[in-house]
């Protein structure tokens, strides 16, 4: 087998980044992919750096050990604490997944954007470093989404509990004229809904899954790895924790997608 054929790897602490694997998997329907859930893990974003890297390195090499061609980390947490390592490790390409900051701060009317993502992305040194390229007009409103990993993680999505958390997150930048949002984990993009009931139409949402996708397929394409096939890709999935929420989301895109439970 060529190895155009072999899979696009993807990780994330949890469930969170099949919000990046389907937006992959609408732009690049073809391509074959493979998606570990370290979800026993979650949330990476409490743990400390070395500890993110350790396991960031437990996901590549399982994904390698499947014949992936190339690697999305699929976690703003991960990104921003690990690739620069991982880049440096394996030879494989990677892609990663930041706050989409830049284009917020290129939207935004009132010049106040916020940014809702785990401890481990606001305080690591790439977030700093990007922080750092944005206009000095530009106020950032960051705030630690504490709880709402384990809470997707544990199906209570558009539960009242949720919707209390996040309007105790929301309202104070509402008061403060924030009138972009920032979604900087791979989670929160399941949260819109009960976003939007919170902040109405006043706020735009904004996310990088369709960047990471794009980017995923300008570097195929450059590295002639695209898969040239017209068939529909094939997808698996492993997990090491219960599979029902994971099933859940991702049973809309195809009944006969396989879900691997992982001792992991
Ligand atoms: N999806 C991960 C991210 O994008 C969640 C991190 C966590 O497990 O805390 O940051």
């Amino acid at each position: 087998m060529k190895s155009n054929n072999f899979p696009i790897g993807i990780f994330d602490s949890g469930i969170g980044g099949t919000s990046i694997w389907r937006e992959i998997k609408t732009l690049l329907p073809n391509e074959n992919t493979i998606y570990l859930s370290d979800s026993r893990n979650a949330p990476y974003g409490e743990k400390s750096k070395q500890e993110i890297i350790n396991l960031s390195i437990k996901n590549t090499e399982f994904l390698i050990k499947q014949n992936c061609k190339l690697i999305v980390v699929a976690c703003n947490t991960a990104t921003t604490n690990a690739i620069k390592i991982l880049r440096k490790k394996y030879s494989i390409p990677f892609i990663g997944i930041e706050p989409a900051i830049k284009p917020a701060a290129l939207k935004t009317k009132t010049n106040i954007i916020g940014i809702l993502a785990t401890k481990g992305t606001l305080n690591s040194k790439l977030f700093e470093k990007t922080s750092s390229t944005i206009s000095r007009k530009i106020t950032v409103k960051e705030k630690i989404g504490t709880g709402l990993v384990e809470l997707i993680e544990n199906g209570d999505i558009d539960t009242s509990k949720m919707k209390e958390l996040l309007t105790s997150y929301l309202e104070p930048m509402l008061k403060k004229q924030v009138d972009c949002l920032v979604l900087g984990c791979t989670h929160y993009p399941y949260l819109i809904p009960v976003i939007r009931e919170i902040v109405g139409d006043k706020i735009q949402i904004i996310d990088s899954g369709e960047a990471v996708a794009r980017q995923t397929k300008t570097i195929l394409e450059k590295k002639q790895l695209l898969n040239n096939t017209s068939k529909d890709g094939n997808h698996q999935f492993y997990i090491n924790k219960d599979k029902k929420v994971l099933e859940m989301l991702i049973s809309k895109y195809g009944k006969k997608i396989k879900i691997n439970q992982l001792d992991f």
